[in-house]
């Protein structure tokens, strides 16, 4: 309790400490105290507003192969997609008549679609939709590419950290990955001016509550307008298929630890954690985050953006989607707001 009133008052913890908290994280009173502040803090910066991120998933081949992820370029099984320029942009044409300010375009690592491709695709959405924001989460690229994208338009950039310890990082990625490229990449879109979005899995494999602790220090220092934290599933063709998945109540606990930590930071309430339970994005919400990230992306390709196994809103047209979430937004007091949704100042 020392600790819940420490964070409160000072808004940080030493590595230690949040080691501590987390392995307290069990204890009810812990998770209300927190759960309350954080709820506290998200309603004086964003009032009841909860931001929609109007999400494309553009390809689903990717180079890497990060042990965890169901799209990893080793899946053989894996039935591969990518979307043409027009049909993103359609996705694009009818998120904005549904309301939406934000599209993110998410993909593996594809160089298909190179450089001048992305660019020229954030252009023309921008100028089609100058009152939006565009997000990007395509993975690492040099900062020279980073650069073009920045200077094509593109506001903001979804790169989670996945875990801030090199041995950890080490068991979920193959030696070819590293996490000091990683971290590279996120001071490098800082630096160019992107609003940047950090993150990690909850329960990944081998992970320690001295692991999070890292996360939660490395997300301070870093100061990202967003973070996405969300509990790790297998998926049935990776080599974690049998790994159990993360936790759903420290993933809340976690929300309210980063809302209290980053009050102005902008958070999601997952897929994945409506994935692990039905309710799982409304109790997000009363944990303290403020952001849902609804799917954009064509019906006919939406299963084939398997990360891990039985992903949720795979299977609704995109205005059933937004209609489905705006009942549970409003369910827990709250509103969907259809506006751009930059982090407050
Ligand atoms: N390629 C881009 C990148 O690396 O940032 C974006 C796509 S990547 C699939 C988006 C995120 O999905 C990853 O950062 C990871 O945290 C999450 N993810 C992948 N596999 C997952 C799994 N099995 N369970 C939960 N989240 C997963
Ligand atoms: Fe590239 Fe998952 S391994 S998106």
């Amino acid at each position: 309790m020392e600790l819940v009133q420490k964070l409160i008052e000072t808004h940080d913890l030493t590595k230690d400490e949040f080691a501590e908290l987390i392995r307290a994280s069990e204890d009810p009173g812990t998770a209300g105290l927190l759960g309350e502040e954080a709820v506290k803090l998200r309603k004086q910066y964003y009032g009841d507003k909860v931001f929609t991120r109007g999400l494309i998933e553009f390809t689903n081949y990717c180079k890497n192969n990060c042990y965890y992820c169901g799209i990893r370029a080793g899946n053989k099984n894996a039935d591969r997609y990518r979307l043409t320029k027009e049909e993103i942009l359609e996705c694009c044409s009818q998120g904005y008549a549904l309301g939406y300010r934000t599209f993110v375009l998410q993909g593996g690592e594809d160089p298909w679609y190179t450089d001048e491709k992305i660019a020229d695709l954030v252009r023309t959405i921008k100028s089609g939709y100058p009152d939006c924001a565009v997000t990007l989460s395509i993975g690492e690229k040099p900062y020279e590419s980073y650069r073009l994208f920045r200077e094509a338009g593109a506001d903001r950039y979804l790169l989670r950290h996945e875990t801030a310890n090199e041995e950890h990082y080490g068991m979920l990625h193959p030696a070819s990955m590293s996490l000091k490229v990683r971290k590279q990449c996120l001071y490098d879109l800082k630096e160019l001016g992107y609003q940047v979005g950090a993150g990690f899995m909850v329960g990944s494999p081998w992970q320690t509550p001295e692991h999070i602790a890292e996360d939660l220090v490395f997300l301070k220092e870093l100061q990202p307008q967003m973070v996405g934290i969300g509990p790790f599933i297998p998926h049935h063709d990776t080599r974690f298929a049998e790994e159990p998945a993360g936790s759903v109540p420290l993933t809340l606990f976690l929300l309210s630890v980063i809302r209290i930590l980053l009050p102005k930071v902008l958070l999601p309430a997952t897929t994945a954690l409506g994935t692990m339970d039905p309710l799982g994005r409304e109790k997000g919400l009363l944990a303290g985050a403020n952001v849902v990230m609804p799917n954009l992306s064509p019906v006919r390709t939406r299963k084939k953006y398997e990360l891990y196994d039985n992903k949720i809103c795979t299977g609704e047209e995109s205005a059933q989607c937004l209609g489905c979430l705006e009942r549970r937004v409003k369910s827990v007091g709250c509103v969907l707001a259809k506006e751009r949704g930059d982090a407050v100042q």
